[in-house]
């Protein structure tokens, strides 16, 4: 049985991907997958991993292209039918330095949201119809995602409609696409969105990854599969490349709350659905507080 349970961490050739698939092949029964949109770093990863005697597979996966994504979607049903673990780890941040004009803002907008969003949203639409009964699922958050990063007097209405418990994808969609499209032309606070700043697009794109995630697991609620669980993760302020190598945590405490989240037992009550904190407690998405950063 366990040698046909698998597990798959998008993005982690490096940090807390790495340090989550790490942890897996210590912890996870079955096959564990260090998959990267770059082959030759995502063997080097894997070489690595095998020097501490561990046993991590490999398989590209570039989350950007459907035909990647397709392709592991076809390995995974054929080798193992079906999938037991996704960890949607893969994301990318593009801070908005002093001195960049507002075009750079809006192409920003535009990269950050298509990856953390849009194709992270598409990895799940192709890899859940192949998720095996008691399956987990770890939608890679951020503290920058929660809901209450969304302030200002006019941004009441937007933050009902991204907590609303009646969200549909395409509502979300549209929102997310709203900010994007505002962002062109200068116009996002207008729709209550933040004003723009060093985090801002990375912001709004984890916001969509976490709202997703309460989607995903109302769809889950009624799945016929049984004890599919998701739930969305502030993995902490990890020292990456990501941070720029100024995060406090190693990446190794950066895998904790993750990889807990894919290992959950099965048939558990909770967590499902929720935020969970670096810590392994669980935040209110909607009203917080969030706990302080350490
Ligand atoms: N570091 C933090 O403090 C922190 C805090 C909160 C949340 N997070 C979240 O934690 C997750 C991991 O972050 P990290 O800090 O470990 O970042 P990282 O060190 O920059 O690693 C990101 C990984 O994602 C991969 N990736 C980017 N675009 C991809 C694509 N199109 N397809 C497949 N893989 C792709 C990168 O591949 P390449 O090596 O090829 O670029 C890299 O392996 C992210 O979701 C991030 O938002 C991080």
């Amino acid at each position: 049985m366990s040698e046909n349970r698998v597990a798959v961490v998008t993005g982690s050739n490096q940090g807390i991907g790495f340090a989550t698939v790490q942890e897996l092949c210590a912890k996870f029964e079955g096959s564990v997958y260090l998959t990267a949109r770059s082959e030759e770093r995502g063997l080097a990863a894997v070489e690595e991993l095998k020097k501490l005697g561990l046993q991590p597979k490999f398989h590209q996966l570039d989350i950007n292209d459907e035909s990647s994504v397709l392709k592991l979607r076809d390995h995974l049903k054929d080798t193992y039918g079906g999938l037991d673990v996704l960890v949607n780890n893969a994301a990318i941040l593009l801070p908005f330095k002093e001195g960049l004009s507002d075009e750079v803002f809006a192409e920003h907008a535009k990269t950050t949201m298509q990856t953390n969003y849009f194709d992270t949203q598409r990895v799940c639409k192709i890899l859940f119809p192949i998720l095996k009964p008691h399956a987990r699922v770890v939608n890679l958050s951020s503290m920058l995602g929660h809901l209450t990063q969304i302030t200002g007097e006019d941004s009441v209405e937007l933050k009902a409609k991204l907590s609303s418990p009646y969200l549909t994808y395409e509502e979300l969609d549209g929102l997310m696409q709203n900010f994007v499209d505002s962002a062109q032309k200068g116009e996002h606070t207008k729709y209550g969105w933040p004003a723009t700043g060093y985090y801002t697009t990375y912001n709004v794109s984890k916001i969509g990854v976490s709202a997703m995630t309460r989607i995903q697991h109302r769809d889950f609620e009624r799945d016929s599969r049984e004890d599919i669980i998701i739930n969305h993760v502030h993995p902490g302020y990890v020292n990456t490349q990501m941070s720029e190598y100024r995060g406090v945590l190693t990446i190794e405490k950066g895998a904790v709350a993750p990889s807990w989240l894919a290992l959950l037992p099965p048939n558990v009550q909770e967590p499902k659905g929720l935020f969970v904190w670096c810590d392994k407690t669980i935040v209110d998405w909607v009203k917080g507080p969030m706990p302080p950063l350490d």
